[in-house]
Order: C-alpha cells, then sequence, then structure tokens
C-alpha cells in the first residue's frame, strides 16, 4: 500500500505522477506554459524553507551562546511570526481556491489535492505547538532568563520537525501542481 501520510510518505504516490513523467522539474523552466504567478508561488515556498532554516538556526545561535534571551526572544518574535502567519495565509488560498482551480481543470488528481490538504492540518499541528513554545520562550526571557534554555530544547524540536515537514510537502505539491499548470496551459 501506498502511504499518503506526510509522516511516512516519500514522494508523490505513483498514480499521481503520470503528468510529472510528461514535465520533469528539470524542464520547467524552459516550458512556455511555465506562468509567471507559478514561479511566484513557488518563490513563496522558498521563502519558508529559509524561514524555517532562520528559525531553527537561531535555536542554535541561542543554545550556543551566541546570543542573548533577549536578543533571540526578538528575533523569534519576528521571524517566528513571519512564518507562521504566511504559512496559513498561504495554506488557507490553497485550500480555499487554488487546489479547487486545480481539480475543476483535471479531477484525475483530486486525490493528491487531498493528500496536501491532509499535510496543511498535520502542518498545523506543528505550527501550534511551535507558536505556543516561542510563546514561553518570549514571556519567559522577560520574567527568568535562566528558564529560557530548558524551553529552547522543546522548541529546537519543533524546527526540525516543520523543516521536514515542509522539505516533503512543498516537494510534493509542486510535482503535483506544477504539471498540471503546464498541460493545461492555466494563468499563462
Ligand atoms: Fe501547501
Ligand atoms: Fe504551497
Amino acid at each position: 500500500m501506498t502511504h499518503t501520510s506526510i509522516h511516512q510518505r516519500q514522494g508523490l504516490p505513483e498514480e499521481m505522477q503520470i503528468l510529472l513523467r510528461d514535465y520533469p522539474r528539470d524542464a520547467w523552466p524552459d516550458n512556455p506554459h511555465f506562468a509567471r504567478s507559478i514561479q511566484n508561488w513557488m518563490g513563496a515556498h522558498e521563502m519558508f524553507r529559509r524561514l524555517g532554516d532562520i528559525n531553527r538556526k537561531e535555536c542554535e545561535n541561542y543554545l550556543d551562546d551566541k546570543r542573548s534571551a533577549h536578543e533571540f526572544a526578538a528575533r523569534l518574535s519576528h521571524y517566528g511570526g513571519l512564518l507562521v502567519q504566511n504559512l496559513h495565509g498561504h495554506h488557507t488560498w490553497e485550500d480555499r481556491d487554488f487546489f479547487p482551480e486545480l481539480s475543476r481543470a483535471d479531477s484525475r488528481f483530486d486525490q493528491g489535492l487531498e493528500t496536501l490538504e491532509s499535510d496543511h492540518v498535520e502542518l498545523n499541528k506543528v505550527l501550534e505547538l511551535f507558536t505556543s513554545s516561542a510563546n514561553r520562550v518570549i514571556k519567559l526571557a522577560q520574567l527568568d532568563e535562566n528558564l529560557v534554555r530548558d524551553e529552547v530544547g522543546q522548541l529546537h524540536d519543533c524546527t526540525e520537525e516543520i523543516k521536514k515537514f515542509l522539505a516533503r510537502h512543498l516537494r510534493d505539491e509542486e510535482d503535483l501542481v506544477v504539471p498540471i499548470i503546464i498541460h493545461h496551459k492555466l494563468r499563462g
């Protein structure tokens, strides 16, 4: 049985790769139907990967004594907020507008779109853990700096999890979506 859960999946299920075989990733940039708006959408994915890395690295910088608790809390508030808010907006738009548009264009991939929607639900759970842990760190940095370090270990685990989730989700999402866009000349 093919695993579709983001926790076990190794890539898009075979049956969801029909168009990806015709339009492999390497050939996207030269395809005239690789629309500008889709390149921008992939640019947002790249920003999420970077923000995920920044938050993870900031935890490590603090744990390696390269930042004070106050500096760390300020950076976490900024970059953590950017990651969570932007991802939330992005997922909401995909679930409500973008995936239905793709389904109308080609319903053969509905199962893949459902998998991606389930990913969003799972990602949200990790983002909620990240948010509550980050909020505790920010509060502790004001109240008792000595307690910050214990909390950051857990926060760092969350950022590792987010990185793993994003790597799998964004890759599979692009592999499913971009060939549909190109094949059906959407948004050209
Ligand atoms: Fe997504
Ligand atoms: Fe996305």
